[in-house]
């Protein structure tokens, strides 16, 4: 089959690699219709080449159709319509009993001390083949793929992967009080979104912070006050003239581990990814190469009291974060990689019974799989509007 694999730093290629095939009873093997492209596989393409290997391939945002089913599979059957969660969860363990799916405890990897295996990211997650691909092999046939209805358009459902339980779950963390504010820092395919979900779900002031005009704009748009960083002198002083002077009641980071806006941490991410393997691995699990501009703004905008909710992947450990201002103003913190089954009864019904949050036409581009390579470097380069590209293999 063809699939999108990862050669080096700014380097994937679609190659042709062997086709999955059935390993464990209750596999299933989707033939993908539609696969994202997501701010995470960035940090894959840009900073997190020591924990790939050439040719792993890539992705994890897929939907498409049952091709073949283990023996065991009692629920899905060859044709069905499915959407595949980004984190691989058995369903059944102690962590998915209580809706922590990305902390599965059937399929942790242990061997770095992290939560469950991912499709398409790293060692550190498990090293399991990626759906920007013709074909994936997904375990827990039975319980993992979500079943979709026939009908619309592939653009509604596809969401569910990872862009809408992300946004949903930055949304339900950041606890907005009924009626109250939210800054969302970063306006890419996560930010946006969680903007849109925090209006639907009852915020009464939406803030969205980015510095790429489109992006703004599209978030203008759909009635959110949309500040660019580079026009701001005085961010805080921006966002508290929207929340009577006291900063927003929840702050949500859609930015992550490659914020812009930190010189000396982008000089030491640079350096891991020119260093062998052996040497930038443990720089980057332990010697804080994270740029924290986006988390540290977040604390120093959110009113005292108030809730952060960090979406955005951070990936280093030491560098500290202000603790001081922190505890002072009394913080509520949440984060981590979304917990994808937990969500999808409440995002549901807002697919299949209209589209309220404009998920038809949330993508900007629509591109064949064979012209990744391109739309990798365009997304990272955030030229030609783009903000959600999505692959038909
Ligand atoms: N928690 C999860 O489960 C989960 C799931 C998907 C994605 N993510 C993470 O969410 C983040 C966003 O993903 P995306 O797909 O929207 O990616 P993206 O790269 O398109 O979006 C990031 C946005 O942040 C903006 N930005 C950069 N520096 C900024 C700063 N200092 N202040 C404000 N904005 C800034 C960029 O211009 C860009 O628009 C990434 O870190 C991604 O890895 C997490
Ligand atoms: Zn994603
Ligand atoms: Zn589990």
């Amino acid at each position: 089959m063809r699939a999108l694999t990862w050669q080096g730093k700014r380097d994937v290629r679609v190659d042709t690699v062997p086709d999955p095939v059935i390993r464990d009873g209750d596999d299933v093997i989707v033939r993908i219709t539609t696969t994202g492209l997501c701010g995470s596989d960035l940090h894959l393409y840009e900073v997190l080449g020591a924990f790939l290997d050439p040719g792993d391939v890539l992705g994890h945002e897929p939907m498409g159709i049952v091709e073949e089913v283990g023996p065991e599979v009692t629920v899905l059957k060859r044709g069905d319509r499915v959407v595949i969660p980004f984190n691989i969860s058995c369903g059944s363990c102690f962590m998915c009993g209580h809706g922590l799916h990305s902390q599965c405890e059937t399929t942790q990897v242990r061997e770095h001390g992290t939560g469950a295996s991912l499709f398409g990211y790293t060692k550190l997650y498990g090293q399991v083949p990626g759906g920007q691909a013709e074909y994936l092999r997904v375990p827990f046939g039975d319980s993992l793929p979500i079943p979709v209805p026939e009908g619309p358009p592939d653009d509604r459902f596809v969401y569910l992967s990872d862009v809408l339980p992300t946004a949903w779950q930055a949304v339900a963390y950041a606890a907005i009080p009924p009626g109250g504010s939210v800054a969302v820092l970063g306006l890419g395919p996560i930010g946006d979104m969680s903007c849109r979900i925090a209006a639907h779900r009852g915020a009464g002031t939406v803030i969205g912070i980015d510095l790429v005009p489109e992006r703004l704009e599209r978030a203008r748009r759909r009635g959110v006050h949309a500040l660019d960083l580079k026009e701001c002198d005085d961010l805080s002083d921006a966002v508290r003239s929207l929340t009577d002077g006291r900063g927003p009641d929840s702050v949500i980071d859609a930015v992550g581990l490659e914020a812009h806006g930190s010189r000396a941490a982008a000089t030491a991410q640079g350096l891991t990814t020119l260093l062998p393997n052996a040497l930038a691995r443990p720089l980057m699990q332990h010697a804080g190469v994270d740029r924290l501009a986006a988390l540290r703004t977040a604390i120093d905008l959110v009113r005292r009291g108030g809730t952060l909710s960090v979406s955005g992947v951070y990936g280093g450990a030491a560098d500290p974060l202000p603790l001081l201002t922190m505890f002072d103003k009394q913080l509520t913190l949440r984060m981590g990689q979304a917990n994808v089954l937990r969500w999808v009864d409440d995002i549901l019904p807002l697919l299949t019974d209209g589209d309220p949050l404009g998920v038809d036409d949330f993508a900007t581009h629509h591109l064949p799989l064979e012209q990744a390579p391109e739309a990798y470097a365009m997304f990272q380069k955030k030229q030609d509007g783009a903000v959600k590209v999505l692959f038909s293999p």
